[in-house]
């Protein structure tokens, strides 16, 4: 052999060992949420292994807004018609609702009942059941978006791949539980909990609040476990192999949790484990794409600066109340900004003034990374204020139902902008508050600040993702990331039968004592009952004498 083919043939070992899984490995997306906005943070993900070679076929209920990708395969599963109706109704009412996250909270739980169905009939759907229930099918990897959906987790046990748990937010205690993440309510904001400006930790009634929060949702996913458990054996109780894994055991396999969140900008630092990835601002392109012609003229002409309003993708804007787009009409076409609205509805619109551009459909993070973009009037769904928040632009939030509340109330103590209800609010309310946060320069500088600190990490979220994905691919799940504590039962992790010992040792210890003390003084008092006896003797013999 030769010296170059023997330098070939090394080569080709190590790309050969290099290549395997690694490159083009077959990853499965299931992504069961009606929400566009979760939809749009997981797709994310997938494109981005999509763009570095990995082969994608994704599963979901709604057809994402995606440019076609030669490596994804969208595989669509869709509700029933009257579940869709269902959903529909629900998203309608609950945005001409007073926000309540403790109402949400009560309704999810009322509901969940029925989400669980949904997500049940989502697996049961043919096109995907024909998936799993395929010999022929050969996965790597599967990727399952969390949706109140932990027993989907099956179809991975049926494809015998490992799983990552992608997240849309910061963690929950059903997210948090299955990695293991220390999630202390001393210290650990619960979900719509956010620390006051300036401060480092939660003050008495902050730490009270949160921790009544955090003990609902903790029981809330015990709960919910049961019921997981009871769809699991629904679905693959069947199954012939005795080896197939129980829920409890799949939900001991996980290998990753993504989250779209940043700790060191967004805040406060949280213990996790190594299990759990941070990837916030996956869904914030890098680099923007070029807007359509006639918006990208609209935007460049806007000399005093555009302003860019929507109220998210969960929310037809005519189901809105009308008098509630009256004042925003009102505001709108009077300042002297350019306007860019979110609209369904292109035949009936709210007016004409020539400073509106109307659109059903519009590429927020491209509008948001324009250099003429100067506010982003928003419902504050969490998607939309990471998008402005890496831009960079100050917002005045219009939350309506959800988590929408507490993003707001998070946004406005980190000082990015204003909110307001969207119910009462008047049309001088609205103005002041637009204007405000346009001229005053505080918001401008605070976000700014915070979009240089989101910026700087050791590796992007893009990056994170395709680094995660492969080393999980490359170690066969990476098991070796995991907790113990995943593997524990309650008396283990709480270290129940230690103290129990300890306990036992201490009483056994005292009572020993107690034993000995009890022959030494028996002892003793022999010893001088027979001192004076002898001593009483003696006097006697000498009184005889
Ligand atoms: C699709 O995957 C192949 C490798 O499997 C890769 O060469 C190609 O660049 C990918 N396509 C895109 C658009 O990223
Ligand atoms: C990629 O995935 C699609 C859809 O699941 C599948 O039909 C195709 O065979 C896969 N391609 C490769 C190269 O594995
Ligand atoms: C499991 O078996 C029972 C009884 O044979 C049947 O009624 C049920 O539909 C099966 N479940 C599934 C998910 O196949
Ligand atoms: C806007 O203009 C269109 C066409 O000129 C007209 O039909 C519509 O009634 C106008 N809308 C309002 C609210 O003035």
């Amino acid at each position: 052999m030769n010296k170059y083919s023997r330098i070939l043939c090394i080569l080709v070992l190590l790309l050969g060992t290099k290549a395997y899984p690694i490159e083009g490995a077959n990853i499965l997306g299931i992504f069961g949420t009606h929400s566009p906005s979760h939809v749009i943070v997981h797709m994310a993900v997938m494109k981005t292994l999509a763009d570095r070679g990995h082969n994608i076929t994704v599963v979901t209920q709604m057809k994402p807004k995606l440019a076609p990708h030669e490596n994804i395969t969208v595989i669509l599963a869709p509700p029933t018609p009257e579940r869709e109706q269902f959903i529909k109704e629900y998203m309608a009412e609950a945005s001409n609702e007073k926000p309540s996250l403790w109402k949400t909270m009560a309704k999810a739980v009322i509901q969940s009942g029925i989400q669980l169905e949904g997500q049940y009939e989502f697996m049961m759907h043919p096109n995907l059941k024909k998936i799993y229930e395929n010999p022929q099918s050969k996965f790597d990897l599967v990727f399952l978006g969390a949706m109140a959906n932990d027993f989907q987790l099956g179809i991975a046990a049926k494809l015998r791949c490992p799983v990552i748990i992608t997240w849309v937010g910061v963690p929950l205690p059903f997210m948090d539980s299955i990695v293991g993440n220390v999630n202390d309510p001393s210290y650990v904001p619960s979900v719509n909990v956010a620390l006051e400006t300036g401060k480092r930790t939660m003050g008495f009634s902050l730490r009270f609040g949160n921790l009544l929060k955090h003990s609902f949702l903790s029981t809330i996913n015990k709960l919910l476990n049961f019921k997981m458990n009871q769809f699991y054996e629904r679905a693959f109780g069947n199954e012939s192999d005795s080896e197939f894994p129980t829920y409890y055991e799949m939900k001991r396999r996980v290998s990753l949790l993504f989250y779209n969140y940043h700790a060191p900008s967004e805040g406060p630092i949280r213990p996790t484990v190594p299990q759990s990835i941070e990837i916030g601002g996956i869904q914030v392109k890098e680099k923007p794409t070029p807007l359509p012609e006639e918006l990208s003229e609209f935007l460049d002409n806007a000399n005093d600066g555009a302003i860019f309003f929507s109220l998210g993708t969960n929310v037809d804007t005519n189901t809105i109340r009308p008098e509630i787009v009256d004042t925003l009409y009102k505001v709108f076409s009077k300042v002297p900004q350019r306007v860019v609205w979110k609209w369904e509805n292109l035949q009936n619109k709210p007016g004409n003034s020539s400073n509106i551009y109307f659109s059903n459909w519009l590429p927020q993070d491209d509008i948001l990374a324009h250099p003429n973009t100067r506010l982003f009037v928003t419902h504050a769904g969490k998607g939309g204020v990471a998008e402005a928040q890496f831009h960079g632009v100050p917002m005045v939030a219009l939350p309506l139902f959800g988590d929408q509340q507490g993003n707001a109330e998070i946004m406005v103590r980190s000082g990015f902008g204003r909110w307001l209800d969207i119910l009462t609010v008047t049309p001088e309310e609205l103005e002041e508050s637009i204007l405000d946060v346009l001229h005053n320069p505080v918001y401008r500088e605070a976000i700014g600040k915070f979009s240089s600190l989101y910026r700087d990490r050791p590796l992007t979220a893009r990056e994170s993702v395709v680094y995660w994905t492969e080393y999980v691919l490359r170690h066969q799940g990476a098991y070796h990331l995991q907790s113990p504590l995943i593997h524990m039962d309650f008396v283990a992790r709480n270290n129940i039968d230690v103290y129990g010992a300890v306990l036992i040792l201490l009483l056994a210890t005292c009572w020993l004592l107690l034993v000995i003390f009890q022959w030494l003084f028996r002892k003793v008092f022999r010893v001088v009952r027979g001192q004076n006896y002898r001593k009483r003797v003696k006097h006697e013999k000498l009184k005889d004498n």
